[in-house]
């Protein structure tokens, strides 16, 4: 039989972001054996603050055509102490987000079986959502400036951007996501949004809308979790709407994040969405957990969904197991997590 081979480029970026990557890249190489119908083909860049301090550049010139030639792009996180964050923000991530179209950011949410949510009476299944961020313009669309700086009359500004393309695109994406769930739900909100919202919607007749204000929505997140199920926002509030979603599902440490383009003319990026912890670099404390679900959303983008159901079936045994890092609660290390996972993998 003929097996797909995926060329995956991994950039595993600062702090953290090269231990979950290692540690993922392991638990992917695992189910390749697991699974032989693909194969995995990784190249790894150093893409990362260090690389910047020395040439003054996150990535060589041509980076775009290099990433072009993979399947898709395996990363851990930017940002160091050394350097401001807006420099390190837009010299990798958005300079990889922003020229790859990728428009969808993806973010599911659950909380693990073995696994505590820190609200009271929150079960596995009691919270089950998919976030799907706007992530090419809105309020991080980079316009804005400063005047007069320093001067006590200084003058900043931000702008938000909303495009009517940038806005159906989003939703009818959203659109296909909450249709493809069980409960076929979307909730979401804004002005010029509702109106190319209701349009997108006479497309999906079977899907459930519901309108939210994100200060409401985040009360609803925490009072009435099951009641919500696919959220659509902008660019900022899915943000923090997806970091109080990650820690009511009992830690930022388990969160993935796909950024895609959906119209897969170019390779999507897929992440765990906690930053580079240089609180916790280097002491084998990172929970893995996040790029593990990152790897199994990669594997479902791909195609290779066996795979992927495969990787999380066996991250949910070692939680249930009670193998979990100290953010979970527990007392494993990141290499202990690792493999335990992989064991998992081999015995499905
Ligand atoms: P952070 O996510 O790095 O850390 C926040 C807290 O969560 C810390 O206490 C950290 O120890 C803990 N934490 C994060 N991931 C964990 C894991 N896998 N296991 C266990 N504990 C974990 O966010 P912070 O501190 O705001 O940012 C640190 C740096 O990372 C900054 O330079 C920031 O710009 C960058 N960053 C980069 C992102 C990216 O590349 N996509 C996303 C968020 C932040
Ligand atoms: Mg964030």
């Amino acid at each position: 039989t003929l097996k797909s081979a995926y060329k995956i480029a991994s950039i595993p970026g600062d702090g953290i972001g090269t231990e979950v990557i290692s540690a993922g890249v392991e638990v992917l190489k695992a189910l390749t054996k697991k699974f032989d119908s693909f194969e995995l083909e990784f190249t790894d860049f150093d893409w990362g603050t260090e690389r910047y301090l020395k040439t003054g550049r996150y990535t060589p010139e041509d980076y775009l055509s290099i990433l072009k030639g993979s399947d898709a792009i395996f990363f851990g996180s930017v940002g160091s102490p050394s350097v401001p964050d807006h420099i390190s923000l837009w010299g990798l991530r958005l300079a990889i987000c922003q020229p790859l179209q990728q428009y969808a950011n993806v973010r599911p949410t659950r909380i693990l079986p073995g696994t505590k949510s820190p609200l009271a009476n929150c079960k596995t299944g009691d919270l089950d959502w998919v976030i799907v961020r706007e992530n090419s313009e809105g309020e991080y669309a980079g316009q804005g400036g400063r005047t007069h700086i320093g001067c006590d009359h200084e003058v900043a500004t931000e702008l938000s951007i909303f495009t009517r393309t940038g806005v159906r695109r989003i939703a009818q994406f959203a659109f296909s996501v909450a249709q493809k769930r069980p409960r076929k739900m979307l909730n979401l909100w804004m002005v010029m949004w509702d109106e190319v919202i209701l349009e997108v919607a006479k497309g999906f007749p079977d899907v459930k809308l519901d309108h939210m204000l994100v200060d409401a929505m985040t009360v609803r997140m925490v009072l009435d979790p099951r009641s919500l199920d696919t959220i659509l926002a902008t660019n900022l509030h899915a943000d923090i709407l997806s970091d109080l979603a990650a820690a009511l599902a009992g830690s930022i440490g388990i969160a993935p994040t796909a950024n895609l383009d959906p119209t897969r003319k170019n390779p999507s990026m897929f992440e765990p969405i906690h930053g580079s912890a240089f609180d916790i670099t280097g002491l084998g404390l990172a929970n893995p957990i996040a790029t593990f679900w990152t790897a199994s959303e990669m594997l479902h983008w791909l195609g290779e969904s066996e795979a992927a159901l495969g990787l999380m079936a066996a991250v949910e045994n070692v939680c249930t197991a009670g193998i979990m890092t100290r953010d979970l609660g527990g007392k494993a290390s990141t290499a202990e997590v690792t493999e335990a996972v992989i064991k998992e993998i081999m015995n499905l």
